[in-house]
C-alpha cells in the first residue's frame, strides 16, 4: 500500500486505478493543473532541476533525488499509511472509530477546510513566480522549486480529497482552485497574506520561515482529524513541509552570517552600501512577516473553531500529546486581549472558543527558536544588538488588535504616533528599494550572492558547488 505507483498518468498510492471515474475525474483535471504551471509556475526557463520525488511514504527513504525537467515533475497522490485502528482522539466523538468517508451533516465544513487550506498552496507559487530570475545561487535556486513543485502537490493533495469524497461540489470547487489567483483583482487567492507578492529573496527566505510554519500548524491540526483521508494527507503533507522549514530558518541564518561578517569586515554597522542587508532591516522584514502571518490564525475568539473541534474536524496541535479531557467543555484559556479604549488586558475565554490562540501560541513558542538561533549568531561575532520577535497585537489586521496600533514592544500608540515611528517597524520604500538592489542573479555553480552565506551543507549529500540546476 505504501509504494506509490509510478506507471500511471498519476503516480498514487491510493489504488486510484481500481475507481475509474475518480481516475477520469482527476485526468482531466491534470491538464488543466499543467497549463496553470505553465502560465502561473516560475518564470524562470530551465533544462532541469535536481529535485527529490517522493517514492514512498514510509519513515525511511521516502524520495528519490535526480535531474527533473519541471513540467515533467511526477505530481502525483499519496496518503500517509492507513492505521486500521486509529480512534477520534478528541470532541464530542473522542474514542470512536476515526471516519473513511464524510459524514453528511460536517461535508459543508470539511469541504470549506480542505478549499482554503487548498487555496495557500498554489497561491504560494504564483508570488514566488518571478524569484528565479534572482536567485542568489543554483543552490537557492534548486530550493525554491523544490519548494513550488511540493506546493503543486499540496493542490492535488487537496484536489484528490475533493473529487475522492465531495462529489460535483467538491469537482467544482477543485477547478476554483485554479482560477483564483495571487494578488488577482477580480479572483484573488482566499487569505490576505497569500495576495502578497513575494518581491525578493530576503522576503522569500522570511515568507519560508514565517508563513509557511504558519502552514505547518494549520496542517497539524488538519492531521488529527477524525476524516482519516484528510488526517493521512496532511501528515505526508508535513514530512514536505519540513524542508520548506529548512530552507526558511537555514535562508535567514545565512543572511544573518553575511551581515556580521560584512560589519566585522569594515568595521561599520552600516553595511548596505557593501552589498548587505543591514540588522534594523533585517528585524523589520521579520517584523512585517510575523505579523501578517499572525493574521492566519484568524480571529482570537470563534465559535467556528469550537464547533470544529467539538465535531472532531480539526483537533489541537499535537493533541495526543496533551494532558486533559480532549473535549474541553469546562476549560478556561487566558488571552491577551485589547478593550475598546485601548487598554491591553489577559481574558479568560472558555477553552473552545479560544483554540486559535492555542495553535497560535505553539507556532509563537516555534517562531522564538528562529531568534534565538539568530542572535547566536550574532553573540558568537560579539555583536551586542539582539533580535526580537514583535508583540502579538503588533501590525495586525485580524482579531481582536485589528484597528489598534501597537509597537513591537507592547505599546498602545495613537495614529500619529504610529505615523512617526512606523519606519523603525516595518520595512520602508528605501528599504525595500535596497534590498530589490541586492537580487543580482549567480547562476554559476559554486557562487554567491554578496548579501547572503552560502549554506553550511549542499542538498542530499551533493556539495554547493553542485550543478542543482542547468538553466536553459
Ligand atoms: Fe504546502
Ligand atoms: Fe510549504
Amino acid at each position: 500500500m505504501t509504494t506509490i505507483d509510478y506507471c500511471e498518468r498519476i503516480p498514487n498510492n491510493v489504488d486510484l486505478a481500481s475507481d475509474r471515474k475518480l481516475q477520469r475525474a482527476l485526468e482531466s483535471w491534470q491538464p488543466k493543473f499543467l497549463e496553470w504551471w505553465q502560465e502561473m509556475g516560475p518564470a524562470l526557463p530551465t533544462q532541469d532541476v535536481y529535485l527529490r520525488t517522493a517514492v514512498d511514504v514510509g519513515r525511511e527513504g521516502w524520495a528519490h533525488f535526480g535531474h527533473v525537467a519541471l513540467p515533467e515533475y511526477r505530481w502525483g497522490i499519496f496518503l500517509s499509511e492507513r492505521d486500521p485502528n486509529r480512534k477520534i482522539a478528541f470532541g464530542d466523538h473522542k474514542g470512536e472509530d476515526a471516519w473513511q468517508q464524510v459524514p453528511g451533516e460536517h461535508r459543508a465544513d470539511l469541504q470549506r477546510l480542505i478549499v482554503i487550506q487548498g487555496d495557500t498552496e498554489p497561491a504560494s507559487v504564483e508570488q514566488q513566480r518571478r524569484l528565479g530570475m534572482t536567485a542568489p545561487s543554483l543552490y537557492d535556486l534548486r530550493n525554491l522549486f523544490q519548494v513550488n513543485v511540493e506546493e503543486g502537490r499540496h493542490l492535488w493533495a487537496m484536489v484528490y480529497l475533493l473529487h475522492a469524497y465531495f462529489g460535483r461540489n467538491g469537482r467544482e470547487e477543485a477547478e476554483q482552485l485554479l482560477l483564483r489567483n495571487s494578488g488577482s483583482e477580480d479572483a484573488p487567492r482566499i487569505l490576505g497574506a497569500f495576495n502578497e507578492e513575494t518581491p525578493d529573496w530576503l522576503s522569500f527566505f522570511m515568507f519560508t520561515y514565517f508563513t509557511d510554519r504558519d502552514g505547518k500548524y494549520q496542517l497539524g491540526t488538519l492531521k488529527e482529524s477524525a476524516f482519516d483521508p484528510l488526517s493521512r494527507t496532511c501528515e505526508f503533507m508535513l514530512k514536505e513541509e519540513a524542508h520548506h522549514m529548512m530552507v526558511g530558518t537555514t535562508g535567514v541564518d545565512r543572511v544573518v552570517t553575511r551581515t556580521v561578517e560584512l560589519m566585522k569586515e569594515h568595521d561599520t554597522e552600516d553595511i548596505a552600501s557593501r552589498g548587505g542587508v543591514p540588522l534594523d532591516v533585517l528585524q523589520k522584514y521579520m517584523n512585517f512577516h510575523y505579523s501578517v502571518s499572525l493574521d492566519l490564525f484568524g480571529g482570537d475568539a470563534s465559535t467556528n473553531v469550537a464547533n470544529y473541534y467539538t465535531a472532531g474536524l480539526k483537533g489541537r496541535w499535537l493533541e495526543e500529546r496533551r494532558t486533559d479531557d480532549h473535549r474541553l467543555r469546562d476549560a478556561f484559556s487566558t488571552i491577551p486581549f485589547i478593550e475598546a479604549d485601548g487598554t491591553l488586558i489577559e481574558k479568560e475565554l472558555p477553552a473552545l472558543t479560544a483554540l486559535n490562540v492555542d495553535l497560535r501560541n505553539e507556532y509563537i513558542g516555534d517562531c522564538s527558536n528562529g531568534v534565538k538561533r539568530w542572535n547566536a549568531i550574532l553573540a558568537d561575532a560579539g555583536i551586542d544588538t539582539t533580535f526580537s520577535l514583535p508583540h502579538v497585537g503588533f501590525n495586525r489586521a485580524v482579531g481582536t488588535f485589528s484597528g489598534h496600533r501597537i509597537t513591537p514592544d507592547g505599546k498602545v500608540v495613537d495614529q500619529a504616533t504610529w505615523d512617526a515611528q512606523v519606519t523603525d517597524y516595518l520595512p520602508t520604500a528605501d528599504d525595500k528599494k535596497h534590498v530589490e538592489s541586492l537580487m543580482q542573479p549567480v547562476y554559476e555553480p559554486g557562487k554567491i550572492a554578496s548579501w547572503v552565506a552560502p549554506p553550511k551543507t549542499g542538498i542530499n549529500g551533493q556539495p554547493f558547488n553542485y550543478e542543482y540546476v542547468h538553466l536553459a
